[in-house]
Formats: structure tokens, C-alpha cells, sequence
């Protein structure tokens, strides 16, 4: 079976919502062999889960507490996500690691509890420009894969995505070239068949994230190991967004 093709949009924080029901007004999206996530604020989960067309996009959260209920201010929670009607979580974006010092143990607590509460985890790993240009890649890219999702059973695997998202790429215009990410992509997939079972990692679906545009969409989903794109900035519009869909429909189909 063909694996599992997920585009995600990722807002972070930005609309206000009358932006949110604008891009809802102008997101005609026809077909797609892929599946279509999209993650804005917290305050605009509901909203877009009311007015958005359920059928086509999957809505889901950019963050969540790694406890149950409780005394967390300002915090929230997985059961609070999925009682809304959101259906996935990304956990362990670069921006929650580097700007709020999320390390990978209180990530691995977040998956558990997302995975607890049904909600389909997009687990974000990803190095630094340095770590990159010292050799490290696959070496913070393991770590980060062993210690967020430690203790997750097989059968857990099924509501897992990998989003492979280099620093250095994010938001800067900066792409890794589709031969670049491939080859990670597939260093990320040898390691996870070695840990987890070459069943686990021929069936899970690892997206590649960062700068992200209409123009390079298609080329990165044609590589064999990459199977889906996480987008910030070219998601936040309805046409850029519908742009990098199309692309991919269209290129996917002619070959
Ligand atoms: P970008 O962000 O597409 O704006 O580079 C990607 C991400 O942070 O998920």
C-alpha cells in the first residue's frame, strides 16, 4: 500500500479571524490525493472546525500542555483539542524547541498524551545550521527521533507523522534542495526501520518542512522518501496554498 501523503499548513501566530473565514471563503479545494491538514492558532481551532468543510481538511493544534488537566495557566490540553473536534497535533516544532526550550523528553510526554487522547501526532524534528555544517544532522536527527518517541507502541505508529523541518530552512527562503532532503528523508528511514521495524518505517509518512513555495512543492514530493510538506508562510493564503496542492496533484498524476 502506498503510504500516506499529508499536506500541512502550519498558521503559527498569525490572522485574526477574520482572516481565518476569509481563507475559508477562498480555499475552492477540488481534489487531492493527499490528505490536507491545517493547524492555525488555538483561539481559531473552533472556528475553523464550524465553518470549515470537514469532508475536504483536517484541523488540528500547534501545541498542547504534556499534562493531563490541572493547574497549567495558559496551557491546553490534548482532550481539549480533540473534544473540539481537532484531529491531530504538531509536537516538537523547531520553534517550540529553540524559542521555548522544549527538549525532547517533555516532547516524548506531549506525543504520549496526544497519542492517549486520539489525536494523530506531526512530530517535528530538524538541526541546526551549524549542526549541519559540523556533520551532526543524523545524529540530532536520531536523538530527537529516539527520545520524542520513546516508549510508543507499534501499533501507536499508525497516528504518527515525522516532519523533517531543517532549521536553517525555516522561514528564510532557504530550501534544502529535493536531493538534499531525499537523502535525509531516507537516512531517517533507515534509522526508523533499524529501531522500530522495517514494517513502522516503509509505512510512515515523513513530511519535509521549511520554505516551502508553490514553485518547489512538486519537485520535493516527487522524491521517493518524502511524502508530504509541512508549509508556514505559503500556506497562510487560500491561493498560495490551493498553488502548492495543485502542483503536487498535478505533478503526482503525470508521472
Ligand atoms: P516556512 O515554515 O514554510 O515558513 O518555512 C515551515 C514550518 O515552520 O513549519
Amino acid at each position: 500500500m502506498p503510504r500516506k501523503q499529508v499536506i500541512a499548513a502550519n498558521w503559527k501566530m498569525n490572522k485574526n479571524i477574520e482572516q481565518v473565514y476569509d481563507f475559508i471563503e477562498h480555499f475552492s479545494l477540488q481534489t487531492s490525493s493527499a490528505d490536507v491538514y491545517i493547524s492555525p492558532a488555538s483561539v481559531h481551532l473552533y472556528p475553523l472546525i464550524e465553518k470549515a468543510d470537514l469532508s475536504k481538511i483536517k484541523v488540528g493544534a500547534q501545541n498542547i500542555c504534556f499534562a493531563e488537566s490541572g493547574a497549567f495557566t495558559g496551557d491546553i490540553s490534548a482532550a481539549m483539542v480533540k473534544d473540539l473536534g481537532a484531529e491531530f497535533v504538531i509536537i516538537g516544532h523547531s520553534e517550540r524547541r529553540h524559542v521555548f526550550g522544549e527538549e525532547n523528553d517533555r516532547l516524548n510526554q506531549k506525543v504520549k498524551i496526544a497519542l492517549k487522547n486520539d489525536l494523530t501526532v506531526i512530530y517535528c524534528i530538524g538541526e541546526k545550521l551549524e549542526q549541519r555544517e559540523n556533520q551532526e544532522t543524523l545524529e540530532v536527527l536520531k536523538a530527537q527521533l529516539l527520545g520524542g518517541l520513546a516508549g510508543i507502541k507499534s501499533s501507536e505508529f499508525t497516528k504518527i507523522i515525522i516532519a523533517y523541518e531543517p532549521v536553517w530552512a525555516i522561514g528564510t527562503g532557504k530550501t534544502a534542495s529535493a536531493a538534499e532532503a531525499e537523502a535525509t528523508h531516507k537516512d531517517c528511514r533507515e534509522f526508523i526501520a533499524k529501531t522500530w521495524g522495517v514494517n513502522i518505517a516503509e509505512n510512515i509518512t515523513i513530511q519535509y518542512g521549511g520554505s516551502v513555495k508553490p514553485g518547489n512543492a512538486a519537485e520535493l514530493m516527487s522524491q521517493e522518501n518524502i511524502d508530504g510538506l509541512l508549509i508556514g508562510g505559503a500556506s497562510l493564503e487560500a491561493e498560495s496554498f490551493l498553488s502548492i496542492i495543485n502542483n503536487v496533484q498535478s505533478s503526482l498524476a503525470s508521472n
